[in-house]
């Protein structure tokens, strides 16, 4: 069983299902153990799939799943984790995140709680967290009944959203960060300043910016259906940057946020 997130996962938003199965086996045989999906990306099956596929055994994998913020009452919470548990079909999931904050915290924190905790008691979930908390919002969580036991709020970084006050909350708080659009929807490979650290290193981009988020003890999500591309992404694990090169990745943060939906809390 894996007992804490590991740090290196498969993103799978925007993956069509008919690709996502064939990704995520591709990426499990090149050794992540770490797949992040959510019923908001109508995929949970094809992940489900792709795992079984891969030959390697359930409990070396950690797979997480998300629960829409129109979901998050008791009853609907519960309804939407038994889906995803039939759909994804590999047994108890491992982590269900509150995909979004309830706007206007028209649901109590408290209830999303007491339900994850009933999810758990009914074997549908092992660990539970949130994604898209503010640091006043995971604050308020986890006074609540259970809250101690969030694994992770995952939020958008980049090195254009270097998001670091949030970062800075939530790992003070004792709450890891996951980071997702971690290359600012493409940008990063096209950045001269992480170009040239890239070029020093004989890396790419890509690998540059995992490095960086990996530095700030940060969980990274990369998402590829290409097999190269999630190779490339997992060995930027053994590319090590000096404080010059963070330094440097450091300056490119413009507060620019990619995922900021209607319905998003007030950053
Ligand atoms: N909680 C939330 O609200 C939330 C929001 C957004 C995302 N997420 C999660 O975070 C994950 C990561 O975010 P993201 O999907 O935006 O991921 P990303 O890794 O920043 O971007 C994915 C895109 O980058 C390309 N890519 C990846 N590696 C590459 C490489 N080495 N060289 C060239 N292109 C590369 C992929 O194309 P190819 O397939 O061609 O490689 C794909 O189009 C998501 O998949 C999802 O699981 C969560």
């Amino acid at each position: 069983m894996v007992e804490t997130i590991p740090s290196f996962g498969l993103g799978t938003f925007r993956v069509e299902a008919a690709k996502t199965a064939k990704a995520v086996e591709s990426a499990l045989q090149i050794g992540y153990r770490h797949i992040d999906t959510a019923q908001y990306y109508n995929n949970e099956a094809a992940v489900g799939q792709g795992v079984r596929d891969s030959g390697i055994a359930r409990d070396d994998i950690w797979v997480t799943t998300k629960v829409w913020w129109e979901r998050l009452q008791r009853d609907a919470l519960i309804a939407s984790l038994k889906d995803s548990h039939a759909k994804l079909d590999i047994g108890t999931i491992d982590l269900a995140l509150v995909h979004w904050p309830s706007p206007k915290g028209a649901v109590p924190i408290a209830e999303t709680l007491a339900a994850l905790q009933e999810a758990q008691k009914l074997g549908l979930i092992r660990h539970y967290g949130v994604s898209n908390f503010t640091a006043p919002l995971l604050e308020e969580a986890l006074k609540a009944p259970g809250g101690r036991e969030i694994v992770t709020n995952q939020i958008e970084v980049s090195p254009f959203l270097a998001n670091r006050s949030l970062v800075d909350a939530t790992q003070r708080l004792g709450v890891t960060v996951t980071a997702y659009m971690p290359l600012g929807e493409g940008r990063a490979h096209k950045d001269s300043t992480i170009r040239s650290i890239a070029d020093k290193h004989g890396a790419t981009p890509a690998q540059v910016t995992f490095a960086w988020l990996l530095a700030r003890k940060i969980v990274v999500l990369s998402a590829s259906t290409n097999a190269e591309h999630q190779q490339v992404n997992w060995d930027a694990q053994k590319l090590k940057l000096d404080a010059e090169d963070i330094a440097k990745i450091d300056t490119l943060d413009e507060g620019r946020r990619n995922a900021n939906p209607s319905f998003a809390p007030k950053w």
